[in-house]
């Protein structure tokens, strides 16, 4: 029993994200087709609202946002619920240093529990007040008037890149962010799009202060995160051919792609269209069982999302697949590293973790406990899901509520395309 057909993923989240929150600093209207209509995008577009801005349901599938130009009403103490959101608070954190007023952004528990002195560092660099409670939410930004400044961040992290660059719309010089590894390019992108001015050598990027100026309407190419499941259980369930359609092929999103080729899985892309970021079609074929790969550590940014599901293929691959300098997943909706180890530890996966590295050795039969639980992580529950379709098995698999956050119509694709 195979998965086999053509399906669209949602919307890219990344993307819908910015889409919205640069609005915030954005002149003109559009109309967002396929914006993704997951839960964790909805807590950007509450935000914006939240800050005054306009958006309403156009058409099928399409919403009508006007962009504020960086101007709202003054707020003293506005608080905002991020939701599950790290994108949303991280992303948002930088255009609010930049702006007059006080705010308050919290979330709920497991967002409650990660990192945020990675944003509020730079932020008070450029003269904004960041308080956060001992480096995690609820944080507390008294915008302000800012410099530019040259930053590296210690981590290679798109959310952190972002939040300077938007904080660099808003300040008086230009500011500099130099990446230790190249991370999703969206925000730069996005702001050359938009008629502002980023440039780019390398990994050092310029980010000139200036308003933005919103196209009339932008189609939001779908989601590689997403399409990564079923492209990726295409890979290790015999006889599956899985075509994603219309989806982000952005070099920043597509790693998993490289490492699944390298794997032996037979994975073919069409490109369809460039501006502004490469999208296309993606099929995944299976060709026989995968080998073991080594995936280094400047790829990481590159297939983060993606490690979960590709340490399932690596459970049913031969061979050993190391993930190298994986610490990031520490600190990602749970401790995806230990949830990754636990879960399908629990299905039977020879997993071990030194230091940062993760080590899979396979293949390995399924094993079946009572149940399966994914912390309340969209990514693990998704993967487990996966990973009982390939082991053809039920067992119940808790917290899979959190699948909403980024794929509601995770189950309709489900249907879709298992054949039995
Ligand atoms: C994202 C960047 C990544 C990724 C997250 C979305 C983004 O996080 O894991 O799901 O849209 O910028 P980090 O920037 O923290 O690595």
């Amino acid at each position: 029993m195979p998965f086999v057909g053509s399906f669209i993923p949602p919307g890219d989240k990344s993307v819908s994200h910015r889409l919205i929150l640069m609005a915030l600093l954005a002149e003109g209207e559009t109309v967002i087709k396929g914006l993704s209509d997951g839960e964790d995008v909805a807590s950007s577009l509450k935000a914006f609202r939240a800050l005054g801005g306009e958006a309403k349901p156009e058409g099928e599938n399409g919403l009508r946002i006007k962009g504020l130009a960086g101007h709202w009403p003054y707020f003293d103490g506005l608080e905002i619920d991020c939701g599950n959101s790290g994108t949303t608070m991280r992303l948002l954190s930088g255009i609010l240093a930049g702006s007059k007023g006080r705010y308050i952004l919290d979330g709920d528990d497991q967002l409650r529990r990660r990192p945020m002195e990675r944003v509020a560092k730079p932020l008070r660099l450029m003269g904004a007040r960041v308080d956060c409670h001992n480096g995690r939410p609820p944080l507390t930004i008294e915008g302000s008037s800012l410099n530019g400044i040259n930053f590296s961040p210690a981590d290679a992290s798109a959310q952190v890149k972002g939040a300077v660059l938007l904080a660099g719309l808003l300040a008086h010089s230009p500011t500099t962010v130099t990446e230790i590894s190249p991370t999703r390019a969206h925000t730069e992108r996005l702001i050359n799009y938009f008629h502002g001015q980023v440039t780019i050598e390398g990994l050092k990027l310029t980010v000139s202060p200036g308003i933005l100026r919103l196209p009339p309407t932008f189609n939001t190419p779908g989601d590689p995160s997403s399409a990564a499941y079923f492209l990726t259980a295409a890979a290790i369930i015999p006889d599956s051919k899985v075509m994603a359609k219309n989806i982000l092929l952005s070099t920043g999103r597509i790693g998993f792609l490289k490492v699944l080729s390298r794997m032996g899985a037979q994975v073919s892309i069409t490109l369809t269209s460039d501006t502004p970021e490469p999208i296309g079609d993606v099929s995944v074929a299976y060709s026989g069982p995968l080998t073991g790969a080594e995936v280094l550590a400047p790829e990481i940014p590159t297939l983060i999302d993606e490690i979960p599901m590709l340490a399932l293929a690596a459970t049913q691959a031969h061979g050993e697949t190391i993930f190298r300098q994986v610490d990031e997943l520490r600190v990602k909706e749970t401790d995806r590293l230990m949830s990754i180890r636990h879960q399908l530890g629990a299905l039977g996966g020879r997993m071990s973790v030194e230091g940062d590295d993760l080590f899979i050795k396979g293949p390995t039969s399924f094993i079946l406990p009572e149940k399966l639980d994914s912390g309340r992580d969209h990514r693990l529950a998704m993967t487990l899901k996966m990973a009982l379709y390939a082991a053809k098995a039920q067992i119940p698999i808790l917290g899979t509520e959190s699948i909403a956050i980024s794929y509601p119509n995770f189950e309709e694709h489900l249907n879709l395309l298992w054949r039995n």
